[in-house]
């Protein structure tokens, strides 16, 4: 990217003339979450007199079966280039039993955009909708980083006589100094940013000697500039424990990228389940992600009954990283309020379609501007 390209990106991002997002809807129900959290985001740019622009891109399970294309050639830099930023739904289909289009677009935009910050908050709306005695909202508040370019996700490994009764398949899990130390940075950076006093690292390292012996020396070498911040690191198989157990003690966790991502599913269900969490991947000054933490959820997909709300609070991330702060808050005021008043898809209690949560939180933030 030339300057004159950065400065004009630099421009939008800070309140600018316009937004540009792409919007990537995926399979499943990611097709019928998608189209809600875009309509509220119409809604709040609308009523703040902000301009954004969206483009849907149609990659998925049927582009993949019909056309064999997953990413399409020069997708990456387009995306880089010409967008802000990037609201995803999800994608997994059944008829591709390999995941192999999932791969390529999600965890190839992941890597190849350098997302490295997978930050999936873990808030409790509404205290009812904890399956923890005793929590209310005051009680679960976690930022949960994950790193979101290597670890075992990298993609390094083989078959070896693969098929036969010797098959050996290896998975490594790739681990860089650079790539460890910049997402501990992050956590700590975001903690401070934010007045939060705990940050909790937590690996395997008691087992994995090499990859995570690296996330421990890296850690007590970063820590020492954050003296004001508590620091501490919990094993992960304790870790989930202690969520579950006392989620008051944690403020900020950070860790590689398959435990995020278990941990992520785990916190989500403390909060209210997968239909509400949302995540960013996120660059920080680049062209970012947002999407839902779940995924496609074929059994339910087309139904109508997909809860949006996991999509709408990732399009509010989304606005907060733009750096619309007043209509990043008017996004979570309507999630919290759709909640107060049970106005919810099945998978909360509720009743309501898909489309009539999002109607209803668009009306919201659209009424909620004029008073
Ligand atoms: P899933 O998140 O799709 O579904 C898990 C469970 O949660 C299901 O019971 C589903 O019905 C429910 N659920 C999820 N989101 C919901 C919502 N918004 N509203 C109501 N209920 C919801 O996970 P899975 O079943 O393990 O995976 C299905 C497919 O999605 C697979 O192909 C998987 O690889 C893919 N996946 C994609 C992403 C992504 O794109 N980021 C994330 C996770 C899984
Ligand atoms: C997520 C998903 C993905 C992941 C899958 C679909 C590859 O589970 O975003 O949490 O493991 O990162
Ligand atoms: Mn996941």
């Amino acid at each position: 990217m030339n300057t004159q390209e950065n400065n004009q990106k630099l421009t939008l991002r800070s309140g600018g003339p316009a937004a540009r997002i792409a919007v990537i809807p995926g399979d499943g129900i990611g097709k019928e979450v998608t189209p809600e959290a875009v309509k509220v985001l119409r809604a709040v740019a609308a009523a703040g007199k902000r301009r954004m622009e969206f483009v849907e891109f149609d990659w998925g399970a049927d582009k993949y079966l019909h056309e064999g294309v997953s990413l399409p050639n020069g997708a990456v830099e387009m995306l880089r280039d010409e967008f802000d930023a990037i609201l995803f739904g999800a994608l997994g289909d059944p008829r591709v039993p390999s995941n192999q289009h999932a791969g390529d677009i999600l965890l190839g935009l992941r890597v190849k955009l350098d997302l490295y910050v997978n930050a999936r908050p873990l808030e409790l709306l509404h205290e009812r909708l904890t399956p923890l005695r005793d929590r209310t909202e005051k009680d679960l508040r976690i930022m949960v980083f994950r790193e979101n370019t290597e670890g075992l996700y990298a993609g390094v490994g083989g078959f070896f006589k693969k098929g036969t009764p010797d098959e050996i398949a290896v998975q490594e899990d790739v681990n860089s100094r650079k790539g460890v130390e910049r997402i501990i940075r992050y956590a700590f950076a975001y903690a401070r940013q934010k007045g939060l006093k705990r940050v909790c690292m937590s690996d395997k390292s008691n087992a994995l000697t090499f990859a995570h012996d690296l996330w421990q020396r890296v850690f007590k070498e970063v820590r020492q500039e954050y003296a004001d911040i508590d620091s501490r690191h919990v094993y992960i198989d304790t870790l989930a424990m202690e969520m579950v157990r006392d989620p008051r003690q944690f403020d900020v966790i950070v860790t590689c990228n398959l435990f995020g991502d278990i941990l992520s599913d785990l916190g989500a269900q403390l909060a209210g389940g997968l239909g509400l969490a949302p995540s960013g991947n996120i660059h920080p000054g680049r062209t970012s992600l947002f999407e839902p933490v779940h995924g496609s959820a074929p059994t339910i997909a087309g139904k109508g009954i997909a809860n949006p709300l996991g999509s709408v609070l990732a399009a509010g991330m989304m606005l907060e990283f733009l750096g619309w702060k007043t209509e990043a808050d008017a996004v979570h005021s309507a999630v919290r309020e759709a909640l107060f008043k049970n106005y919810l898809t099945p998978d909360l209690g509720g009743a309501k379609k898909t489309v009539e949560v999002g109607d209803w939180l668009a009306e919201f933030v659209a009424q909620a501007a004029t008073t």
